[in-house]
């Protein structure tokens, strides 16, 4: 049986890795995907084939069809529970444990991966899945998804304890502010960072893809780990063409070395 071929980690990447005291690893779907849990602009599979996740995630989906909207993210959090972190998930946290280092995690991703990894996160820039609130008078909730054997097209969301009125996913839907204290927090800890990792994010949604422009401007050296060129891909001072899952482990893997 052939072991594994080593991965070969770019010098000039391990070099700021193991001098690095404050990190920022800043993820996207692409963080999530050797999980199992498609990435936004990967095709939709199933029975939500046809439909868009960018009309989904909308006010307007919500008003206009609360129980399909709802259907959808309980959906997603089947998919979720079902997922294990993957590889990258768990260097991260290890990565954070380590003595001497601050690692920030600031995530677009609402999943909880980060966290099963092991890793603190310091921001959900787009909000967290599971932090439900009602869509009324934004009293968080103690209402869960039911569990889904199959998708299904409609779901009637649980009421709000305090006002009845419908419970909605804790996430930023389009066109919604992001929660103006973490994207602050992400865009401090880039910019004080002495490495910026931008893991598997297209940087086409804003302003969260803003961050590691900021952190460049600031003079902050910047990693790109995606397997695709991506909008990030011009404020990187380095690219390293792979996978979450392969590259993290392999670098976290040689800091000591
Ligand atoms: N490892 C690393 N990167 C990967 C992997 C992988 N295994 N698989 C895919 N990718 C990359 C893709 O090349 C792509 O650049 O992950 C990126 C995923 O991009 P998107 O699907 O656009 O996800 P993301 O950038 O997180 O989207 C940002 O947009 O849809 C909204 O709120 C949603 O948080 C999301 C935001």
């Amino acid at each position: 049986m052939t072991s594994p071929s080593p991965v070969e980690v770019p010098q000039p990447v391990l070099d700021l890795a193991r001098s690095a005291r404050r990190v920022c690893v800043l993820t996207g779907a692409g963080m999530s995907a050797e999980s199992g849990i498609p990435t936004f602009r990967d095709v939709q599979v199933g029975l939500w084939e046809r439909f868009d996740p960018m009309e989904l995630a909308t006010p307007t989906a919500w008003e206009d069809d609360p129980e399909q909207v709802w259907a959808w993210y309980a959906w997603r959090a089947t998919l979720v529970r079902r997922s294990q972190p993957n590889a990258g998930h768990l260097a991260v946290g290890e990565w954070q444990r380590r003595q001497g280092v601050r690692l920030d995690v600031v995530t677009q991703n609402v999943d909880d991966l980060h966290e099963r990894g092991g890793a603190h996160v310091l921001a959900h820039l787009h909000g967290d899945l599971f932090a439900l609130r009602c869509s009324r008078c934004g009293a968080s909730s103690g209402a869960a998804y039911p569990e889904l054997e199959e998708p299904v097209a409609a779901l009637e969301p649980p009421p709000c304890d305090r006002c009845g009125e419908p419970v909605r996913p804790g996430v930023v839907w389009f066109g919604e502010a992001l929660p103006q204290e973490a994207f602050l927090a992400g865009v401090e800890a880039a910019q004080e960072a002495d490495l910026v990792l931008v893991v598997g994010t297209s940087g086409l949604v804003h302003p969260a893809a803003t961050v590691p422009h900021l952190a460049g401007a600031r003079g902050v050296p910047v990693v790109e780990v995606n397997p695709r060129e991506t909008e990030v891909t011009e404020a990187a001072d380095h690219v390293w063409r792979t996978t979450a899952a392969t590259a993290l482990p392999a670098l976290v893997a040689l800091l000591d070395t």
